[in-house]
């Protein structure tokens, strides 16, 4: 288990509640990121809210399939868990948060986001 008590920034987005199975909310980091907020069957996950690969957000313009987000642009596809691209025309992965739940919200780890 990672220690997050060094570097953890721990950031409420929403309440849990706010978003409905299969749906999508957006949020916003304290330096202002965009990111998008996932509800797979009750498990939460957080990406960049902007597609790789263009301007599309995907908390406006995605649609949940399982643990896939596709864009609707350009039917682009990233899976939620890992912010793989795994549907071209998307190729460059999205970044994800870790997402701890307490108190009925949604926490991410702001400083853990990956690269
Ligand atoms: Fe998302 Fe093109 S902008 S697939």
């Amino acid at each position: 288990e990672h220690d997050m008590s060094e570097t953890s920034e721990l950031v409420a987005l929403c309440a849990t509640d706010d978003i409905e199975q299969g749906g999508i909310r957006r949020g916003t980091l304290p330096d202002g990121h965009a990111v998008a907020i996932y509800n797979v069957d009750g498990e939460y996950f957080v990406t960049d809210d902007i597609c790789s690969h263009g301007e599309a957000s995907l908390s406006e313009d995605g649609m949940l399939e399982g643990h896939q987000v596709e864009c609707s642009w350009h039917f682009g596809r990233f899976d939620v868990r890992t912010g793989e691209a795994c549907a071209m025309p998307c190729e460059k992965a999205l970044r994800t948060w870790p997402v701890r739940i307490e108190d009925g919200r949604v926490f991410v780890d702001a400083g853990e986001g990956n690269a």
